[in-house]
């Protein structure tokens, strides 16, 4: 159910009280835990995978998504190509997207909403202020509050955030892409134990 206007300003409140990183100008935090469902704080870590294809990419999409719960938002940040449409495809197949690869990116509407396990909203910030004015679009009906929203462009998102999964992608060469996912510690650790084959761990970090 969409939070009433009320709920929703005290979670906007509430978790910029806790913001840690600037990503890009916009305030992130990168822990994980939303105040609506537990006010601890979990470990912040990244981890750092190389996929050498489109299809290893979306295969962690897959991964990533499959254990996505609502509310959650995943911030896909990185150059124009460099593949965040593929690795939105591939979460929204881990949430059960029927036909996850007819998906395109959304930037007529900014947003497109698509049905799984849990309501995908994909949106995607690119056209952001040229064509659109965010107030008018209506992400803050969702974004943080109900389904799973994966962002293109992420660190052009102007509203704040108690909880976020950031993963930056930056080409590495040919058809590798590297790929830093900034998450709870369970959650990539996860990820890390059952990555696909063709992956390799570059690195984690604290
Ligand atoms: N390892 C890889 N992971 C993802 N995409 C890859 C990889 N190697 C090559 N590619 C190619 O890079 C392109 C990525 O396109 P995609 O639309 O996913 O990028 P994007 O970041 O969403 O672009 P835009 O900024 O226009 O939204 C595709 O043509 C894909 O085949
Ligand atoms: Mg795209």
């Amino acid at each position: 159910m969409p939070r009433r206007r009320g709920q929703r300003e005290a979670f906007w409140k509430e978790g910029r009280a806790s913001f840690r990183e600037h990503l890009d100008g916009h305030e992130v935090r990168k822990k994980v835990t939303a105040p609506t469902r537990d006010a601890r704080k979990s470990s912040v870590s990244a981890l750092e995978l190389v996929t050498r294809s489109p299809e290893e990419t979306h295969a962690i999409g897959a991964r990533l998504g499959s254990r996505l719960r609502p509310p959650e938002v995943v911030l896909l940040v990185g150059p124009l190509g460099v593949g965040k449409t593929t690795l939105a495809r591939g979460i929204a197949e881990g949430i059960g997207v029927d036909d996850p690869l007819s998906i395109t990116s959304p930037s007529f509407a900014l947003v497109n909403t698509y049905a799984g396990k849990h309501t995908v909203y994909h949106v995607d910030l690119y056209r952001l202020g040229s064509r659109h004015d965010f107030a008018t679009v209506g992400v803050d009906e969702f974004i943080g509050a109900q389904g799973v929203t994966i962002v293109e462009w992420g660190e052009r998102l102007p509203i704040r955030l108690p909880s976020v999964i950031i993963v930056r992608i930056r080409d590495a060469g040919g058809d590798r892409r590297k790929l830093r996912i900034e998450a709870a510690g369970k959650l990539l650790k996860a990820l890390k134990k059952d990555a696909p084959g063709g992956c390799y761990l570059e690195r984690e970090s604290q």
